[in-house]
């Protein structure tokens, strides 16, 4: 099948939110220090009556009722989270109750877990699938989704939450580059959840800062050596149309794309250096690895990079800057970001690099070339016009107060895994269609309603 990738996007995040600002008030932090230190407006939560499985119901149930799929086309359907609630089930298996009317259980995958990689992963075997000799001809289906929650202290303003899902297929209006996708994998502990009882992770901030940007410049340089043209120039950052990234939070990004940009000079000719680097020669010697945390280089790729990151990575962070870290949704969040912020017309013929990276750790670089055609009734602008409830839906969410936001997270906590338990929040808060958990038995068994 020829141009495999990405026909449909669906996007969902809580109905209800906290406002940065009055966190840093509450949290008693320097003004500023979420706002402008991490980049983050708002950060989207859910209470106990949302948990994976319903977070997933709902945005497969979207995107089906959106771009008015049948269940019965669906030949592959795979999720992509860290958020674990069955050490067996997985939560695929929960969304078949969504086919059953249709009698369609002839559906492979299952879920994919590895910190905030998980839905890249799905999405890689998803397209792989549609590729292979294992192939019927049908769709498949994505979704990545996570409730991103941390104890209380400094990583707490880096939470989130929401699903993506996303319809892949062949003749696809944002097609998966083939030959140059590069990934970086190895053992560290920078961020993990061994504490099965716990909703939290353990996390070494700093460290996992540190691998971020080590499995930035890793994926970078080897996507840049497979997608150079023989005898052409150094393929780097002016090749690119938008450059994505997974979003721990906001400012990080903007740190990456200068980071990005560094790799750029590192790589280029003594001249090339000092025509398109101006003031940068004393830095012509560094060693990546050196420079994770070098003020002096961060400032001076900063400034550098501004304009680039303006062009080519802001119009993507809108949701995470809205919601937070969404985990293995956020990439993707970044793509759906990036549709609404710059329309068919726009993004047709553009080349969009993506960085996914889950702590622990396992991070890629892939591209998508999205179609020439924005005509009216193409598949790219179809999969744009489908995007458009998400900018009004970000403005309608309910504003929670700091002290209530800490007492729904004081349920969740006291709460999870508990059983039987009766949910205690109100549903009416939830967006329409949403799915909620209505109750769980004595033998952890969990039953959903639809708003
Ligand atoms: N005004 C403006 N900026 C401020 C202010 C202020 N009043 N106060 C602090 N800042 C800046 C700091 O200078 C710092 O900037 P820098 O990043 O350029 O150094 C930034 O705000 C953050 O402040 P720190 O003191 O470094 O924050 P802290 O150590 O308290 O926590 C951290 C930040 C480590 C990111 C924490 O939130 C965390 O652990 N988060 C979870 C882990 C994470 O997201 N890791 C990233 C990759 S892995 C993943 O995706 C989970």
């Amino acid at each position: 099948p020829a141009d495999v990738g990405i026909i449909a996007l669906e996007l969902i995040f809580p109905s209800q939110y906290v406002e940065q600002a009055e966190l840093e008030v509450y949290d008693k932090v320097s003004p500023g220090k979420y706002t402008v230190g991490l980049g983050q407006a708002r950060m989207g939560f859910c209470t106990d009556r949302e948990d994976i499985n319903s977070l997933c119901l709902t945005v497969v149930t979207r995107l089906m009722k959106r771009n008015n799929i049948s269940y019965s086309s669906i030949g592959r359907l795979e999720v992509g989270t860290e958020t674990i609630l069955d050490k067996s089930k997985s939560v695929k298996t929960v969304l078949m109750q969504l086919f059953e009317e249709s009698g369609n259980t002839d559906v492979e995958g299952v879920d994919t877990i590895n910190a905030c990689y998980g839905g890249t992963a799905a999405l890689f075997n998803s397209v792989s699938w549609v590729e292979s000799s294992a192939w019927d001809g049908r769709f498949a289906l994505v979704v990545a989704a996570d409730i991103a929650v941390y104890a209380k202290g400094n990583a707490r303003p880096t939470g989130g939450a929401g699903a993506v899902a996303m319809l892949v297929g062949a003749n696809a209006p944002l097609v998966l580059k083939r030959g140059v996708r590069a990934t970086h994998m190895r053992h560290v502990y920078d961020f993990y959840k061994p504490d099965l009882m716990s909703e939290y992770p353990t996390v070494d901030g700093k460290l996992s800062i540190q691998c971020y940007l080590s499995a930035l410049d890793q994926c970078y340089q080897q996507f840049c050596s497979k997608s150079q043209k023989h005898g052409e120039e150094h393929f780097g950052l002016k090749h690119l149309d938008a450059v994505l990234f997974h979003v721990p939070y906001c400012k990080l990004v903007q740190k990456s794309l200068a980071r990005l940009m560094l790799n750029d000079f590192v790589q280029a000719s003594e001249e090339e250096q000092l025509v398109q680097y101006p003031g940068c020669e004393a830095f012509k010697n560094v060693r990546l690895e050196d420079t994770y945390f070098d003020r002096d280089i961060e400032k001076m790729f900063m400034t550098l990079s501004k304009s680039t990151f303006e062009e080519k990575t802001q119009p993507s962070l809108l949701v995470a800057n809205q919601v937070g870290n969404m985990y293995t949704p956020s990439l993707y969040g970044g793509l759906v970001s990036l549709v609404i912020s710059r329309g068919a017309h726009d993004l047709a013929g553009k080349h969009v690099a993506l960085f996914s990276y889950g702590s622990g750790l396992a991070s890629s670089m892939f591209s998508l070339h999205v179609s020439l055609d924005a005509s009216p009734g193409s598949p790219l602008q179809r999969l744009v016009a489908n995007l458009t409830h998400i900018k009004p839906q970000l403005e309608i969410r309910h504003k929670i107060s700091p002290e209530e936001f800490e007492s729904i997270m004081e349920i969740r906590e006291c709460n999870h895994h508990k059983a039987p338990y009766t949910p205690q929040a109100p549903v009416d808060i939830l967006f329409p269609g949403t799915w909620y958990l209505d109750s769980v038995d004595a033998l952890h068994r969990r039953s959903y309603k639809q708003v």
